[in-house]
C-alpha cells in the first residue's frame, strides 16, 4: 500500500475506534460507521479486521453492528506483575505531570499511560507532540538511592527501549547521548526524567518515555529529524507488547547491575564529532561516557571536557577509532 493510502487507512481505523469508544461499549451499526466515513460496509468490515489484528477487542453482530469490548488494547499484553498499578488515560496534559500529582501516595512501579497528551513535555523545556498511536507513559519509581544515582534509571529506560526495538522488530536502534533512541539516525523515542529528592535520598523519580509508535512521521515537525515505528516497518505494532517488553527489560537491567555497560555498548555518540549546546556550546570528538551519565569530549584544542547535560548534535559519522580497549571499540563491536 502506498504511503498516502496507508495514512488514509490509518485515519479511517482511528475514526472507527473513536466512534466505538464514544458509544461506551454500546453497539454502532456498520451502516452508521460507513455513512459517517463515506465507505462501504465491506470496507468497514476490513478495517474492523485490521483493528482486531492490532489487539482491539471488537465484537461483531450481523444485526447490531460492532462494539468495543474493554479493556483498551495496550492493557492486553501488560502482565500484572510488571506494575504495581497501571493507569490508562484517554487524554491528559502530560503523563509526567499526572504522575507527579499522584507520586507521594503511589507505590514504586506505578505506570501512567495516555492515548493522547495535549501538553506533552520534552527535555530542556521543549514541546513533545503526542498524538494517538504513540506510546506516552510515565513510570513512578521510589528507589532507596541517592540523587546522584538517578541517571542510572534513565539509562535503564533508554537501554530497555533500544533492546526492545532491536529484539521485537529488528530495528537498528541506538542511543544518542544522553538518552534519545535513534533508528538509522532518526529519533524514535525521547525520555524525560524528573526527580524529587532530599539532599541524600530520592523521594521519587518519574521516567517519562515517549515512543513514536503507530503514527506517521509526517505528523512530527521535519526539523525534529524523527521517525516512527510504523514508518520504519511499514506496518503497525501491538503497543501493549512493546510496553511489556520495555518494562521487563527495565526491571531486569536494574536488577542485573549492567545498565551502564549496556548504555555504553548501545551508544551512537561515542567516537563521533558532536556539538553540545546547553551551558555554552562545545564541539569536539565524543571519546567516552561515564557511569554518572557524563559525556567526555575532546575539544579541537586537545583538552578533555566533561559534560553532564545538554543538547547533543551528531555532526558527522565516526572518525577512526584509536586502539584496543577504548569505549569506541566496544561500541563498534556491538553494531
Ligand atoms: C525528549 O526527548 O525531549 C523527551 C521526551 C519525553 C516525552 C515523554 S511522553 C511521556 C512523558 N510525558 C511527557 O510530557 N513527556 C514524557
Amino acid at each position: 500500500m502506498r504511503m498516502k493510502e496507508r495514512r488514509r487507512a490509518e485515519e479511517i481505523s482511528c475514526s472507527i475506534i473513536r466512534m466505538l469508544r464514544a458509544a461506551s461499549g454500546g453497539w454502532v451499526s456498520g451502516k452508521a460507521i460507513g455513512d459517517a466515513l463515506g465507505i462501504s460496509r465491506a470496507a468497514v468490515w476490513k478495517h474492523i479486521q485490521h483493528l482486531r489484528s492490532m489487539d482491539y477487542r471488537i465484537e461483531a453482530s450481523t444485526r447490531l453492528g460492532y462494539r468495543l469490548l474493554g479493556p483498551e488494547p495496550v492493557h492486553l499484553h501488560i502482565p500484572e506483575h510488571l506494575c504495581s498499578r497501571l493507569i490508562m488515560l484517554e487524554s491528559v496534559g502530560s503523563t509526567n505531570d499526572f504522575a507527579r500529582e499522584i507520586a507521594s501516595e503511589s507505590e514504586s512501579w506505578t505506570v501512567v499511560i495516555a492515548e493522547v497528551q495535549t501538553a506533552g513535555r520534552g527535555r530542556l523545556g521543549r514541546e513533545w507532540i503526542s498524538p494517538q498511536g504513540g506510546i506516552w507513559m510515565s513510570i513512578i519509581l521510589k528507589p532507596m538511592a541517592a540523587p546522584s544515582e538517578a541517571f542510572r534509571y534513565t539509562m535503564a529506560a533508554s537501554v530497555a527501549v533500544c533492546r526492545s526495538l532491536r529484539d521485537l522488530y529488528d530495528l537498528n536502534a541506538r542511543i544518542k547521548w544522553p538518552n534519545d533512541v535513534l533508528v538509522n539516525g532518526r529519533k524514535i523515542c525521547g525520555i524525560l526524567t524528573e526527580i524529587s529528592a532530599e539532599l541524600d535520598i530520592i523521594n521519587h523519580i518519574i521516567i517519562g518515555i515517549g515512543i513514536n509508535a503507530n503514527m506517521s512521521a509526517s505528523s512530527l515537525p521535519e526539523e525534529w529529524n524523527a521517525t516512527t515505528i510504523s514508518a520504519e516497518l511499514q506496518r503497525e505494532i501491538a503497543r501493549g507488547e512493546l510496553i511489556t517488553r520495555v518494562l521487563e527489560e527495565m526491571r531486569a537491567l536494574l536488577e542485573s547491575g549492567e545498565v551502564y555497560q549496556e548504555w555504553v555498548r548501545l551508544s551512537d555518540t561515542i567516537n563521533r564529532r558532536v556539538s553540545v549546546q546547553g551551558f555554552g556550546d562545545v564541539t569536539g570528538l565524543a571519546v567516552s561516557l561515564e557511569p554518572d551519565g557524563a559525556l567526555i569530549l575532546r575539544r579541537d584544542d586537545g583538552n578533555l571536557i566533561r559534560i553532564l547535560a545538554g543538547d547533543c548534535i551528531h555532526l558527522r559519522s565516526a572518525e577512526q577509532s584509536t586502539g584496543a580497549g577504548t569505549q569506541a571499540e566496544e561500541v563498534s563491536r556491538y553494531a
